[in-house]
């Protein structure tokens, strides 16, 4: 189960993150609020009314956080940029305090032998564009590209791996159409036009980064699921078919050139504000796709709604995290595979992915999370399955480094490497990150 061997040499293992999960501080330094202030602070949104106030406090505590990350052997450490800290107003004056964050956290990052891979955008829209309309709103993608030419203006220097956005679908999708994210909305034209102008702000953000950092390699990350039909029915596979159009297909067939998939155009009936050169700007070619990958999905058809017309049931596996997600790690080696196969994906990054577990701290104040360390083992071997079948993987970060503000689930489901109590700010390392040095430890030295 631990051959890893069919890993490349320069496998970058890593570790993953994101602004508003550990930062805390959120009214430092000339930090505006973002929606998911707005939404963490609207009662009945968040688990426990948990915000990211304080989080894991990193924005004071990351030198500890670096140092952890250096003792799990990591090579690389993914981080989102907080759009909030840097461009906080809608008037797009740059806080230079925001900024001198992300570059004293770059430059130790370099002292310590880790390479930056930081995300432009992990969902913390800045209030203030939200209030001038938000993703449905083309003004957000211009926006946006601003937004990532002052970043790279100040750490393309330093940095050459570079994420536009994290998981967009989860923006446009659950932000816009189930509301369970910020901005809490449910409105599938919203959602649409969401998702449309996050592939504008990507396309527009590529664009700035290789004006600004000649060199650069610039990904995209989305989290994908295989679809499987509940049953054989034709109705139940119609349904599959619905659900990885929305899942899937919309996600990376317009990056690929491929324009958006007809039959969920049709779908959502929804007019998509595409003006010439568009779609071009929105497939400009990448260095590498990033993918997330957490579980596949069993659907059966839900004519209720909304869009795409389908539910999630169980299948048959029992074997479930936390989040009741089911673990299937052949999942992840299907995705890698699919988007080599099928999309031509010439590197790619598991840029995502980890399990949630109930974990109890023992006496000794050890945490023995053994159903982490085996999803992470599962997942790694499926990992080196897709390598050997011809996968072009370059790389693993780990979801998490450390436990943290799990966004609507608040505080309650951990999925770090490095457990934190909230109460003291106490990071300990889990059996699952000593696990993960291991692994990493004996790839390197093989
Ligand atoms: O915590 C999230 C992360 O922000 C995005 N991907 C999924 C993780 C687990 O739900």
């Amino acid at each position: 189960m631990n051959d890893l061997t069919a890993l490349p040499h320069d496998f970058l293992w890593g570790a993953a993150t994101a602004a508003y999960q550990i930062e805390g501080a959120v009214a430092e330094d000339g930090r505006a609020p973002s929606i998911w202030d707005t939404f963490s602070h609207t009662p009945g949104k968040v688990a426990a009314g948990d915000t990211g106030d304080t989080a894991c406090d990193h924005y004071h505590r990351w030198p500890e956080d670096l140092r952890l990350a250096g003792q799990l052997g990591l090579a690389a450490y993914r981080f989102s940029i907080a759009w909030p800290r840097v461009v906080p107003q809608a008037d797009g004056r740059v806080n230079q305090a925001g900024l001198a964050f992300y570059d004293r956290l770059t430059d130790a990052l370099l002292e310590a032998g880790l390479t930056p891979f930081p995300t432009l955008y992990h969902w913390d829209l800045p209030q203030a564009q939200q209030d001038r309309g938000g993703w449905p709103e083309r003004a957000t993608a211009e926006r946006f590209a601003e937004y990532a030419a002052v970043v790279a203006e100040r750490l393309g220097d330093r940095i050459t791996d570079w994420a536009t956005l994290n998981e967009p679908l989860c923006s446009a999708w659950i932000g816009h159409l189930d509301g369970a994210m910020a901005p809490g909305l449910r409105d599938l034209t919203a959602a649409v036009r969401a998702s449309y102008h996050l592939h504008l702000g990507h396309g527009l953000a590529v664009q700035a980064l290789r004006a600004a950092v000649p060199g650069a390699r610039i990904g995209i990350v989305n989290n994908l699921s295989p679809i499987l039909p509940a049953s054989d029915s034709a109705a139940d596979r119609a349904a599959a078919r619905r659900a990885d159009g929305h899942v899937n297909r919309w996600w990376l067939d317009p990056i690929h050139g491929r324009g958006y998939p007809k039959d969920m155009v049709d779908l959502y009936g929804v007019d998509l504000p595409i003006r010439p050169g568009d779609l071009e700007l929105i497939a400009a070619p990448l260095d590498w796709l990033g993918l997330n990958y957490y579980f596949r999905q069993h659907v059966t058809a839900d004519p209720s709604g909304p869009a795409p017309y389908t539910r999630q049931v169980p299948g048959p596996n029992p074997e479930r995290t936390a989040m009741g997600w089911e673990v299937h790690a052949p999942g992840l080696e299907e995705l890698l595979l699919r988007l080599t196969e099928e999309y031509g994906a010439r590197r790619i990054y598991v840029t995502e992915n980890g399990s949630a577990y109930p974990d109890s701290v023992t006496a000794d104040g050890s945490i023995h999370d053994a159903q982490r360390a085996r999803y992470l083992e599962q997942h790694l071997a499926a990992c080196a399955s897709a390598v050997a079948k011809g996968a072009p993987l370059a790389g693993y970060f780990a979801w998490s480094l450390l436990d943290n503000f799990e966004w609507a689930y608040g505080y309650e489901k951990r999925f770090g490497l490095v457990h934190v109590d909230y109460a003291t700010q106490r990071r300990t390392i889990k059996a699952s990150g000593h696990r993960y040095a291991e692994l990493i430890a004996e790839h390197r030295n093989r």
